[in-house]
């Protein structure tokens, strides 16, 4: 037995902390970040210090930058350059002094700060003139889904001036690190400053978030709002020196207690194409891919990727894990490609190495092509821990559904090497199975995620997965009949008498 194969895997959910607490990864806004907090736990329960520690879905870098932090070699991958653009960006905030960050800013105030506040003023015609002495990005054609067809349509022009000049007051700075970390604070203000911002209902103007990340499209708000440039890009630089000061005391007190060695790689690929460069070398995955067709990654990225000048190829697209998009890949495709990941992933670990794959859907098919693929290439399951009440947990509850799903399964594998064989197509009583879960419970309420969660391990187990097959009404109203309700404010299902005793405590 070595030390890896002695670990017992995690078996409770790990309460995620609010990601505010970690300033530097609020910098920047991207889609399903997870709780670093979580993230670190797994890394430092399933790894040790010096190891390869890979995510080859980053998005914006969490499982990397917190292995880099714990003194392991942090490799990060993902198809999407603003992904990298974001992760490589909080990274390098170690690099440079503040001081150097400092002076980048106020250079960047003293260059653009009257400008802006011209710009501000200016009626139309003198802000068409204007648009003649700018840079700007090439107008891009929009995905389909789009309230409208072109880049430029996502800004009134006095936000596209003001960002223009913001960048080139950037591009002027000596090249360093502080200049990266103001791109970093330009490319966070570039979510604020165009016409899918909505402001949050009864509060400041400038509380709210764009379309993009709410609804997962570009929504163009009715009434556009144009909130101030300077005071919005200062606010996002700001965030960006105490994210270097949060970054350097982490280092720092690496640094004197024990040492730090931590490195970070980054690479920019299809998964599939990763793995043929990694095949027995990596430690440990933890890795989240898209589920289904819920987020269309690049094309929701067109906002950042054309203006930074990172626009993805077409032969790069076509690699996207998703369903659906703007090349409207197919479902089969998609479960072929998230079938090879999970191999791809298994082929990257060293043999007695562990592996975390963060999921969840309704459609049972996409578990089972993870499930599988992960057995038949020599991994076996050993933890399935449901992790409900995550902060992105809770932000999708708050659109209230009873059929939204959205607290993860935290799938963990051991990669014996062993290749197994898959049963799944057994006969399956769901009813049953989801009664005897509901019999077990000792609370008198269950969160719809947990149950379904349930459900599919419970489905693998019995070499039945290929045969569970349940829509969200058929879950929803098997829940009633069993005598469940769905409680909307607290986001779970109570037991009926539990309700009755609720609203009329009196009759007891
Ligand atoms: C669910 S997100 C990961 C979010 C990440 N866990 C975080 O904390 O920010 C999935 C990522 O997979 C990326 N992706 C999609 N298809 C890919 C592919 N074929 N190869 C590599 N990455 C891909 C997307 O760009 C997206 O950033």
């Amino acid at each position: 037995m070595n030390l890896y194969s002695r670990i017992v895997p995690l078996v409770k959910p790990i309460p995620a902390t609010r990601q505010a607490a970690k300033r530097h990864y609020g910098t920047h806004p991207y889609f399903t970040r997870r709780p670093y907090n979580v993230v670190r736990e797994y890394i430092l329960h399933y790894s040790k210090e010096g190891d390869r520690v890979m995510d080859p879905f980053g998005g914006s870098g969490v499982t990397a930058i917190e292995a880099f932090i714990e003194n392991r070699i942090g490799i990060h991958n993902d198809i999407n350059p603003l992904a990298n653009f974001i992760a490589q960006g909080i990274v390098n905030l170690h690099k440079g002094l503040i001081s150097e960050y400092k002076n980048a800013l106020q250079c960047i105030e003293q260059r653009c700060m009257q400008t802006l506040s011209q710009i501000s003023q200016l009626d139309e015609k003198k802000l068409q003139a204007f648009k003649r002495k700018v840079k700007l990005p090439e107008n891009a054609i929009l995905p389909k889904t789009s309230d409208v067809g072109r880049y430029y349509e996502l800004f009134s022009l006095r936000q596209l001036l003001s960002l223009a000049v913001l960048k080139d007051a950037i591009e002027k700075l000596p090249n360093n690190y502080a200049q990266k970390g103001m791109f970093l604070a330009w490319s966070a203000t570039l979510s604020k400053l165009n016409k899918t911002f909505l402001s949050a209902e009864g509060r400041a103007e400038s509380r709210g978030g764009s379309s993009i990340f709410s609804i997962y499209r570009y929504k163009v708000a009715k009434k556009p709002i144009e909130l101030p440039a300077w005071e919005m890009f200062y606010e996002r630089a700001v965030n960006i020196l105490e994210a270097k000061e949060e970054i350097d005391k982490a280092v720092e007190l690496k640094k004197r207690t024990g040492g730090w060695s931590g490195e970070f790689q980054i690479h920019c690929k299809d998964i599939e194409e990763l793995s043929r460069q990694h095949k027995g070398q990596i430690d440990y995955i933890f890795t989240d891919p898209p589920y289904g067709g819920h987020i269309s990654y690049l094309d929701l990225s067109t906002l950042w990727n054309v203006w930074l000048g990172l626009s993805p190829d077409a032969r790069t697209r076509e690699k996207e894990l998703i369903v659906g998009g703007e090349l409207n890949l197919s479902e089969k495709q998609y479960i072929d490609r998230l079938s090879n990941s999970i191999r791809a992933c298994v082929s990257m670990l060293k043999k007695d190495r562990w592996l975390s794959v963060v999921f969840q859907h309704w459609n049972a098919s996409y578990f089972e092509a993870i499930l599988s693929s992960a057995t038949e290439s020599g991994a076996e399951l050993k933890a399935a821990i449901s992790q409900i009440g995550d902060p992105i947990w809770s932000m999708h509850k708050k659109k209230n559904t009873n059929s939204v799903l959205a607290g993860e399964l935290i799938l963990t594998f051991y990669k014996s090497g062993h290749a197994g064989t898959v049963v799944k197509d057994k006969k399956l009583d769901v009813a049953e199975i989801v009664k005897e879960i509901l019999d077990a419970m000792r609370e008198d309420h269950i969160y719809g995620e947990y149950l379904f969660n349930k459900l599919i391990i419970e489905a693998w187990k019995r070499s039945a997965i290929g045969s569970l097959n349940i829509s969200k009404t058929d879950f929803t109203s098997m829940l009633e009949n069993f005598g469940w309700h769905y409680d909307d404010r607290n986001h779970y299902w109570v037991r009926k008498e539990h309700r009755q005793r609720e609203l009329f405590p009196m009759e007891e």
